[in-house]
C-alpha cells in the first residue's frame, strides 16, 4: 500500500511539474505574426488561474462558443458577433474591437477603449489565436479556424497554461450549429422555460460524476503545488 501511495504521489507531481522556462518563455510571448482575423473562430479550448470556477463552469454551462469577425471600415477595427449556445439555446452579440501591438482592445459605442485588453500570445499552429483575457478572472483561451485541433495544438496550448501554473484545460462543446436552436430572449414563454430548466437539469446530471472528479483533481494539485 505504501509503494502505491509513492506511486500516486510521484506521478503526481509529473503531472503538475513545470515544464522547460525556455518554452514557456517563449509560449508566453505576444504573437509577432499578424493573424488573418476575418472569418468564424470556433472557441475549442479554456484555461483559467482558478481550477474551480474553470471546473464547475465547464460542468455545469458547457457552452459552444464562436465568433465571427468582420471588417469595420477603419484600419484595424473589427466587429465581432460572438455566439453563444447552451442548454440548446442561443444568442448571439456583437461588439467592436480594435487590434494593434498583439492586442485586442474593445471599444465602446463612443469607439473609446474598455476593459483590459487581451494579449495574442505565440502559437505554433497555423489557423490559432490563443488569447490571455482579464475580464473577471485570468483565462487563456485556444481559438481555431477549424472546429477541432490536432493532439500537438493541444498540447502545447496544455503547455502555455502550465506555464503560468494553471489548471487544467478544459474543452468547450463543439457543437457548433447555431441555427437549429431556441432563441434566448427577455420574453420566454413557460413552455420555453420548461425547456430551458430540463435541459439545464440534464446536462447537469450528465456532467456530473466527471465533475467531482475533477474538483477532487483541483485540490490535489492545489496540495501538491506546495511541496514543489
Ligand atoms: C442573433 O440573435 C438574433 C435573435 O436574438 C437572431 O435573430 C440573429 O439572426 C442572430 N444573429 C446572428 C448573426 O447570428
Amino acid at each position: 500500500m505504501k509503494i502505491l501511495c509513492i506511486a500516486v504521489a510521484v506521478l503526481s507531481l509529473v503531472s503538475v511539474g513545470q515544464p522547460a522556462s525556455l518554452a514557456c518563455n517563449n509560449l508566453l510571448t505576444p504573437t509577432d505574426k499578424n493573424p488573418e482575423l476575418l472569418g468564424r473562430w470556433h472557441m475549442i479550448a479554456f484555461a483559467s488561474e482558478s481550477c474551480l470556477a474553470t471546473t464547475l463552469f465547464n460542468s455545469l454551462v458547457w457552452p459552444s462558443l464562436a465568433m465571427d469577425v468582420t471588417s469595420k471600415d477603419k484600419p484595424n477595427t473589427y466587429d465581432y458577433n460572438i455566439k453563444v449556445k447552451m442548454y440548446g439555446f442561443c444568442f448571439n452579440e456583437t461588439e467592436t474591437f480594435i487590434y494593434e501591438n498583439s492586442k485586442m482592445i474593445d471599444l465602446d459605442s463612443n469607439n473609446s477603449p474598455t476593459g483590459d485588453p487581451d494579449v495574442v500570445l505565440q502559437t505554433s499552429c497555423p489557423d490559432c489565436i490563443v488569447l490571455k483575457s482579464n475580464d473577471y478572472i485570468d483565462t487563456l483561451l485556444l481559438l481555431s479556424k477549424r472546429k477541432s485541433v490536432s493532439d500537438a495544438e493541444l498540447k502545447e496550448f496544455e503547455t502555455q497554461t502550465q506555464c503560468l501554473g494553471w489548471s487544467a484545460v478544459k474543452m468547450l462543446n463543439t457543437e457548433f450549429d447555431f441555427d437549429n436552436c431556441k432563441i434566448l430572449n427577455d420574453d420566454i414563454s413557460d413552455e420555453e422555460a420548461e425547456t430551458l430548466g430540463n435541459n439545464i437539469l440534464s446536462t447537469m446530471s450528465e456532467r456530473l460524476s466527471g465533475m467531482y472528479n475533477d474538483i477532487y483533481n483541483c485540490f490535489r494539485d492545489k496540495v501538491w503545488s506546495y511541496f514543489y
